[in-house]
């Protein structure tokens, strides 16, 4: 997997976003990669530990990856994330197997063993780009807590003056999963940040936001958006919708492909509105 360190402050510069969009298996892999080929942007296939474990562990996933990107003559960057990892260790062997691209997400912890967490990964992983994350994003998240924490710029500046990082996902707001009432996203603190530091932005929890929403979060600096639900959604509901009225299909690779189309709708709506079509030449 190569390393793509300028692809996020070129995106910065320009005003639009990389798409990060959540993988659960092969077929997945497989859409979003065709999909984001067809429109030529470049793409972060994000794997949670949850998923990791699933799909059976790191060197699979990369492995695959690797197969996907050659078979299918994949052309555009693509960036295999570790996404959410909690813990040192996952992050070394992710690493290690090949990933090139890892969060290292100590929000649950204290803003000084945050730093430290992320500088141990940020050493270990010299050649990946590194992604952490402070205040607590809401949702479903680890099963943690629903309870949204607004990073403060003095937060920021702790945490940045003290670690060597790629990308910053503060957490102004933005939920995993589906959100309850109207999203609250703190976009003038975006913009103290992302004024203050000249570091590209991450924004978790897109699922849901409106594309004027999306769209402002790109003028406040924002490069990267992660996508996981919505993909979930409309994969799911055609899928049952599939099996409803096909009642007498067993053979899974049918099963499965009935989501394809419109899990691949949602990866070029979402290219549309992120500005990144035609940015993976
Ligand atoms: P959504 O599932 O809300 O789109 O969030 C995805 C995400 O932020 C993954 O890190």
């Amino acid at each position: 997997m190569k390393l793509y360190r300028d692809i996020l402050i070129k995106a910065k510069q320009e005003h639009y976003a990389i798409p990060h969009f959540n993988i659960n298996n092969l077929e997945w892999a497989k859409y979003i990669l065709e999909e984001c080929e067809a429109n030529k942007s470049p793409v972060f296939l994000g794997v949670s530990l949850g998923a990791t474990k699933y799909m059976g562990g790191f060197d699979v996933i990369v492995g695959m990856v690797n197969g996907l990107i050659k078979d299918l003559n994949i052309t555009i960057p693509v960036m295999l994330h570790l996404d959410h990892a909690s813990n040192i260790e996952d992050c070394k062997k992710a690493y290690d197997a090949g990933f090139r691209s890892i969060m290292i997400d100590a929000s649950r912890y204290s803003l000084e063993e945050n730093i430290a967490m992320t500088k141990e990964v940020s050493t270990y992983c010299k050649d990946a780009l590194i992604e952490a994350e402070t205040g607590h994003i809401g949702g479903s998240e680890d099963n943690l807590t629903s309870e949204i924490y607004y990073t403060t710029l003095e937060d920021s500046k702790e945490f940045l003056n003290n670690t060597k990082i790629d990308m910053y996902a503060p957490a102004l707001g933005s939920v995993h999963g589906i959100y309850k009432g109207t999203p609250q996203i703190n976009t003038q603190r975006m913009h103290e940040i992302s004024s203050t530091f000249d570091i590209p932005l991450v924004l978790h929890g897109g699922s849901g936001l409106p594309s004027s929403i999306l769209k402002e979060c790109i003028q406040n600096g924002v490069c990267k958006i992660n996508f996981n639900t919505e993909l979930q959604l409309a994969w799911n509901k055609s899928v049952r919708d599939f099996i409803y009225n096909n009642i007498a299909v067993y053979d899974p690779r049918k099963i499965i492909s009935a989501g394809e189309q419109s899990l691949k709708k949602e990866v070029k709506n979402y290219i549309e509105i992120l500005g990144s079509k035609n940015k993976g030449l």
